[in-house]
């Protein structure tokens, strides 16, 4: 047998470590603000920013030069000291430095050890396989024994090369704190050696083309270079039980281009995706909340079919007990949103 059974699944691998969560907690997570943790003038920003967002990120990785790594770790345990979090409700997590890096081991070391029951999760980058997360798995709980942490901390991993890609299903049932996983387009682009410079999105060389027609230019049309890597990951995610974001969207000025990949990854079942600037915020928001018409629809779905069974006709759509889980889909997402947000309870009618 190469897997553990269910049972050893869920016990600490420390002894002294909280138990493994069997469920996820719920929790509306549409962006992921990235923080770069050494600078001072953006961290002094934090309490603002949390009230803003559904997670805030200490990046400790790629965009922190290598003379500021140990500041930036040092401003992310501040970080967690800057706000009451559990009371505003607001994810606190953070990017170590990848497992083969210098700072990986002091990276985790510290974060646990100083600020590791108010870190909700660890996000890991460049994870190969499922033995990356099995190595942070017990060096994490081997921390959270020594430090008397009382909920475990979680993982998130970026897909960002080839053989994470190939081993994503293993790498999402690897350990029950796996929380989700994200696309990273530049670092996978770069493994794969796609021929782009681009942060997410499309591309002018990536389209397909209609055949010759008389008396005119051919029409085409950009395609979605991520759309394949998407579809895996969020099938991969779903089979376990965890949670498909889609990363970051380095074109910061292209606000339409960075909401139509969002909308991408919303449609496609992604809960959140990253915000690396102010402005990409409100796109994030706007995005991975259902829209109001979609809700109200919803919501007539399930008054049609109280039970789930059956057929109805609403406004000549045909409904049955698939459509009805669609529905729940959307109002069970309407509801995170509503219990978040006011306005959008009064808009959804909730
Ligand atoms: C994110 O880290 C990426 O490489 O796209
Ligand atoms: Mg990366």
């Amino acid at each position: 047998m190469s897997t553990k059974t269910p049972r050893q699944f869920f016990k600490p691998l420390a002894i002294g470590a909280p138990q493994p969560l069997r469920e996820l907690p719920v929790k509306l997570e549409r962006m992921i603000h990235f923080v770069p943790g050494h600078n001072e003038k953006v961290r002094s920003k934090t309490p603002e920013m949390a009230a803003k967002v559904d997670v805030i990120l200490a990046n400790l990785e790629d965009a922190i030069p290598a003379d500021a790594k140990i500041q930036a770790r040092a401003g992310a345990i501040e970080m967690a000291s800057m706000v009451d979090w559990k009371k505003l409700g607001t994810g606190l997590w953070t990017r170590v430095n990848p497992l083969n890096s210098p700072w990986f081991l002091d990276d985790v070391t510290e974060i646990v050890t100083k600020a590791g029951n108010v870190y909700d999760v660890i996000m890991l980058p460049k994870v190969e396989g499922p033995w990356d997360i099995h190595y942070a798995d017990q060096l994490v709980a081997q921390l959270e024994a020594k430090a008397g942490i009382t909920r475990p901390i979680l993982f998130h991993a970026i897909l960002e090369t080839g053989q994470g890609v190939a081993l994503v299903e293993e790498i999402c049932a690897a350990s029950p704190r796996m929380q989700g996983i994200s696309l990273g387009p530049a670092d996978l682009a770069a493994n794969r050696a796609m021929k782009t410079t681009r942060v997410g999105g499309g591309h002018p060389m990536y389209k397909v083309i209609e055949d010759p027609v008389e008396g005119r230019e051919r029409l085409s049309a950009q395609q979605d270079p991520w759309h394949y890597t998407l579809g895996k990951m969020v099938d991969a995610c779903v089979t376990s039980g965890i949670k498909p974001f889609y990363g970051p969207f380095g074109d910061i000025a292209d606000l339409a281009a960075c909401e139509q990949q969002f909308k991408n990854a919303y449609l496609m079942g992604c809960a959140g995706a990253w915000s690396l600037h102010p402005g990409q915020i409100d796109i994030a928001k706007r995005v991975f909340s259902p829209e109001a018409a979609e809700v109200k629809f919803s919501l007539r779905i399930l008054e049609a079919m109280p039970d789930g069974t059956g057929v109805a006709m609403i406004d000549g759509k045909m409904q049955d007990d698939a459509t009805w889980k669609q529905a729940k889909v959307i109002v069970d997402l309407a509801k995170q949103v509503a219990a978040k947000d006011p306005e959008m309870a009064k808009a959804y009618g909730l």
